[in-house]
């Protein structure tokens, strides 16, 4: 049996305890089972560079950030761009799938990923994936690998920035990663304590995040700390036709540089940035992503022995199941807007820019 594993997009913690967790139960299965590292995700196959790993390479990364394979960005719209002699990246793909005698590929990635996933799988490829990223918005899992680790990250962030807020009295915004869902934004804006949290899904009136600032005073609080996802919007950019946002005031700003802007203007207080970026994403994953990527490593290894594919391995109600890549490909999980975590944060005070 010869499979080929990958991982694909922007790298997140976990990325190795998962590939571990699929060589070893493959191993452990199938003696003779060889197993190639794709190199640099979608890139290698698109090339033909892989080679055969030893199970001892996958032994001792358990707990390592990143990627031993290495990864790139290849985004499903350039899947049919033209690479040589009229072929386009998919064609390239499954060629080099069929030369390399592959029985399966395990490919581990997020939403663009899956979308490349369930094209090739649909053209007679046999493939099982795991859900990887941070931003945790792959459709059809509860929770998507790399998630917890980066909440764990940007709470630090969160954390240490109170004391130097406290003493100077001044107003941090926090800007993290997330431009389409604000998933790390909610968990570690409840974790770090934040007194405001300013996600995608729900566009805020700075009016509403002013009076958060301003009852904190007048209580004698006289330091504030906002989370903002990087895909957070007022509801003036809302409203504006994308066209227009793109010439609008807030046009050259992150979402974060453009509410201190607008706090600055104002408030007669100091208003702070701090953008923790791909910090987020770096160091080691935390106990409850090893454990998760584990158990997905393991029912991969699992579905792949008996040759069921077209799969996700999913985290369901604390279960691992597989889910068809038709259910998954495509569809964002974003925050529902009624879900309990807002609902209960809301209970505590914090504000989300809306009321
Ligand atoms: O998709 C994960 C993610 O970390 C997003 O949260 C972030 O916006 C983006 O990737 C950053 O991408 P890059 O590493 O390519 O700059």
């Amino acid at each position: 049996m010869k499979i080929g594993l990958l991982t694909s997009g922007g790298d997140c913690q976990g990325l190795n305890a998962a590939l571990r967790g699929v060589a070893k139960t493959l191993a452990n299965s199938v003696p003779d089972v060889e197993l190639y590292g794709i190199q640099d995700g979608y890139r290698g196959l698109i090339d033909g560079i892989w080679h055969r790993m030893k199970l001892r390479e996958f032994s001792g990364i358990l707990r390592e950030g990143g990627t031993i394979l290495g990864t790139s960005r290849q985004p499903f719209k350039t899947m049919q761009d033209i690479i040589e002699n009229d072929k386009n990246k998919l064609t390239m793909i499954m060629e080099n799938y069929k030369k390399g005698k592959f029985d399966a590929l395990v490919i581990l990635g997020g939403n663009g990923t899956h979308k490349t996933a369930y094209a090739l799988s649909q053209n007679g490829v046999n493939v099982v994936t795991l859900p990887k990223t941070i931003d945790n918005d792959i459709y059809g899992t509860d929770y998507s690998f790399g998630f917890d680790s980066a909440v764990a990250k940007a709470t630090e962030y969160l954390d240490v920035v109170h004391t130097t807020a406290a003493s100077h009295g001044r107003i941090f915004v926090v800007e993290l990663m997330g431009h389409k869902v604000g998933w790390i934004t909610l968990y570690a804006g409840i974790a770090g304590g934040a007194d405001a949290i300013l996600l995608p899904e729900i566009p805020y009136d700075i009016r509403h995040v002013m009076s958060v600032i301003e009852k904190r005073n007048q209580l004698g609080k006289k330091f504030s700390i906002i989370a903002v996802a990087e895909g957070a919007l007022s509801k003036e950019e809302v409203e504006l036709p994308k066209k227009e946002r793109k010439n609008s005031e807030s046009a050259g700003f992150t979402s974060g540089s453009y509410l201190v802007k607008k706090l600055s203007e104002r408030l007669n207080q100091d208003a702070r940035l701090l953008v923790p970026g791909h910090f987020q994403r770096g160091g080691d994953p935390t106990p409850s992503d090893r454990i998760l990527c584990s158990r997905l490593g393991a029912k991969a290894g699992e579905l792949i022995i008996k040759k069921k594919f077209g799969y996700m391995v999913a985290l369901r109600d604390n279960s691992i199941v597989p889910i068809p890549l038709s259910e998954v490909a495509g569809k964002l999980k974003t925050i529902p807007l009624d879900c309990e975590v807002i609902s209960q944060a809301r209970l505590i005070g914090i504000s989300f820019g809306d009321t």
